[in-house]
């Protein structure tokens, strides 16, 4: 990495002595930050010419050359604590009294280094992320030795640098990004080990559920089966709670160690040559990624708890660090930290480590009833209000909403007055600007257990069809509402309860979900949009099938037939529906809505006239000033934002 923090410490403008003990390797060096500058040039993001920036980098065999006028000096050498004093002690005979004394170390203890130099307050871990040309992050590391001083001049330093510093007040084995990378690892090791699931499926996780840039063990293979072995067990011997599997000190020893050898968890065409493994979310779909990232979330619980980092410090460090969409305190809200306590518990019985071991802070938030977004505190504070109404409760969680069926004791039966509120709450949070996107689940085991049947005991056949038509109109009001609607089916999803499902835009159901339309079995028939809505999605001769033998199917199987988008665990279903929720939300709510449309009522018509709707909907959504900014963004190569006009 050395030549990747010289190049950067050059590219902000410092004049920097390169120094290592091989000529070879300082050329090869000098050709790479070279072919680096060259192609930052030609994309334009560069203020000087390559050759200005390359001027003010002096490469030198000769330590004392190097350092005698230094006024910091960074050192990145293997991860060898001796060779890491040796150094430190000779920089520290050389350099003037002022400078700063850094480690680019991703493991060792910074206060064993200081402990070899005259100047402990003013040796400090710097540690840079591979490639640092590219890679924002930097965790400084203080010593129990370093002053405050010397901190505060490495942080404007990094900053300087164009940097995003993360300040790791304590030495603590892995700082924050290994550490919390560590913990998914020895997770994913043992998750394997139980034999349920595979490297493939467990990626799949990784990668379509908690959105990480890569699987776990597609990260391994990357980094070096070797490489990451060496770092746990540093962490390990440093005091941090991991255990490695039999099985990957097997892999460990046998050579294959990941893409460089050509054979890890996955095979590639040539050692060296890595080509990204092919997986699909179906893979994952079984795989519980709440498991996978609970424990990562104790120990970042565990750092806060022992003052090692800030809590919004070690959200950034993951965001920057391991390229994931949000950090892992946002990751646990987002959960819900009932359900995060709950499988740090059910792990640390099934394998009582002290990795899972629920820390202290996570135990009492959850004892506050501060869970996570959907109570408006958790690790962060959100903007969110609750109000109940007789058979509902709504969650406005900007850019939210959730609506929950809220009559549990009678599985969330649709009576009459939940009708009229469902009815009515949909009107009003379609005028709600604050809100892009709409979830609709049931409180208790159940989604919808169907129209109550006790409702329409003493019907007469014409109460019978106003209701059939009341309770139409009642879904039909989520087909009208401008947003898209999101059904999280918890559990039983039966008759009117599968029909209130359909008339949402898309269907996420728990695996444990049971979906049907048992009217049959009552002597009636669907009333509610199933004959038709049903027939249309899963075909006429599927559907007769469910509606003449009332049968009862999970939701596995509704999702092979199209009638449901994505399965989750029951776990991760809120998390799973949030995450879907949020990222719609950042689309242009007027093209969805307009996507909406033309789809819903674009379907009822002959082909050629849905085609021309389409038309006159794309003509439509052209003109606001999202698409401007959308097309602008596009062609800006940066993210759009979009305001809904
Ligand atoms: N209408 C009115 N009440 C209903 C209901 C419905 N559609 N579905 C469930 N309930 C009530 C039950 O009567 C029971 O009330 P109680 O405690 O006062 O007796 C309560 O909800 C719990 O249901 P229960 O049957 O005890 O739960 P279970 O787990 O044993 O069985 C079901 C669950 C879903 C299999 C069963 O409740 C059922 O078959 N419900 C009817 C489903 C249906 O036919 N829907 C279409 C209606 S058109």
């Amino acid at each position: 990495m050395g030549h990747g923090i010289a190049q950067v410490f050059a590219m902000a403008g410092f004049e920097v002595w390169m120094r290592d003990i091989d000529e070879n390797i300082l050329k090869n060096a000098m050709e790479k930050i070279k072919w680096s500058l060259e192609k930052l040039h030609s994309k334009g993001r560069l203020s000087e010419t390559p050759r200005e920036i390359i001027s003010r980098i002096h490469a030198t065999l000769d330590m004392n050359e190097a350092c005698r006028n230094a006024d910091f000096i960074i050192e990145a050498v293997p991860e060898i604590l001796d060779l890491k004093k040796k150094i430190f002690s000779e920089a520290d005979s050389i350099a003037p009294s002022h400078a700063i004394l850094a480690s680019n170390t991703s493991s060792l203890p910074i206060q064993e280094l200081a402990n070899v130099t005259k100047r402990p307050d003013k040796v400090i871990g710097m540690h840079f992320f591979n490639p640092p040309v590219i890679l924002k992050l930097v965790e400084v590391i203080k010593s129990s030795y370093t002053s405050d001083e010397t901190v505060q001049i490495v942080i404007d330093l990094a900053k300087r640098l164009g940097k995003e510093p993360v300040l790791v007040k304590k030495d603590s084995p892995g700082f924050i990004v290994n550490r919390i990378l560590g913990a998914i690892i020895h997770e994913a090791l043992w998750m394997l080990e139980d034999k349920k699931f595979g490297v493939k499926e467990i990626d799949a996780a990784c990668r379509f559920k908690l959105e990480m840039p890569m699987g776990i063990f597609e990260l391994i293979d990357y980094i070096g089966i070797d490489v990451v072995y060496h770092m746990m067990k540093a962490m390990i011997d440093r005091g941090a709670p991991f255990t490695l599997t039999k099985s990957f000190e097997e892999l460990f020893k046998s050579n294959n160690l990941g893409v460089k050898t050509g054979k890890g968890y996955y095979s590639y065409p040539a050692p060296g040559k890595y080509v990204k493994p092919s997986l699909s979310s179906l893979m994952g779909q079984n795989v519980n990624s709440l498991q996978i990232i609970a424990p990562a979330i104790n120990e970042a619980v565990h750092l806060v708890e022992e003052d090692i980092a800030d809590l919004v410090d070690i959200d950034k460090a993951i965001r920057l660090g391991l390229n994931f969409p949000h950090g892992i305190f946002e990751i646990a809200d987002n959960f819900g930290l009932d359900n995060v306590l709950n499988m740090l518990n059910e792990l640390y019985n099934k394998r009582k480590m002290d990795i899972y071991k629920p820390r202290k802070y996570l135990a009492s938030l959850v004892e506050n009833n501060n869970l996570g977004r959907k109570t408006g505190k958790g690790f962060y504070e959100y903007d969110v209000d609750v109000r109940k109404l007789d058979t509902l409760k709504i969650i406005r969680e900007k850019p939210l909403a959730w609506i929950i069926l809220n009559r549990p004791q009678k599985l969330n039966a649709l009576s009459i007055e939940m009708l009229d509120e469902i009815k009515r709450t949909f009107a009003e949070l379609d005028k709600d600007k604050d809100i892009r996107v709409i979830i609709i689940t049931g409180a208790g085991k159940s989604f919808c257990a169907g129209a109550d049947v006790k409702s329409f005991e003493n019907f007469s056949g014409v109460d019978a069809f106003k209701y059939s038509l009341k309770i139409q109109d009642a879904f039909g009001e989520i087909e009208r509402v401008g947003k898209p609607v999101i059904a999280a089916i918890n559990g039983y999803a039966l008759g009117g309860g599968l029909e209130l499902a359909m008339a949402c835009d898309l269907i996420i159901a728990s695996s444990s979900a049971i979906i049907g339309q048992p009217e049959i079995n009552l002597g009636i028939i669907p009333g509610a949009g199933a004959t038709q809505k049903l027939a249309r999605i899963i075909g006429s001769n599927k559907a007769k099938e469910l509606i003449y033998t009332g049968d009862m199917i999970s939701a596995e199987e509704g999702a092979r037939y199209g009638l449901i988008n994505q399965i989750a665990l029951a776990e991760e279903l809120e998390y799973i529906a949030r995450k879907i929720g949020l990222k719609i939300a950042e689309k242009p709510p007027l093209s969805l809505m307009i996507a909406k449309y033309v789809i819903n009522y674009g379907k009822d018509v002959a082909e050629k006239v849905g085609k021309i709707i389409e038309a006159l909907g794309f003509g439509l959504v052209r003109s606001t000033r999202d698409a401007e900014e959308g097309i602008k963004a596009f062609l800006e190569k940066k993210k759009p934002k979009f305001k809904g006009e």
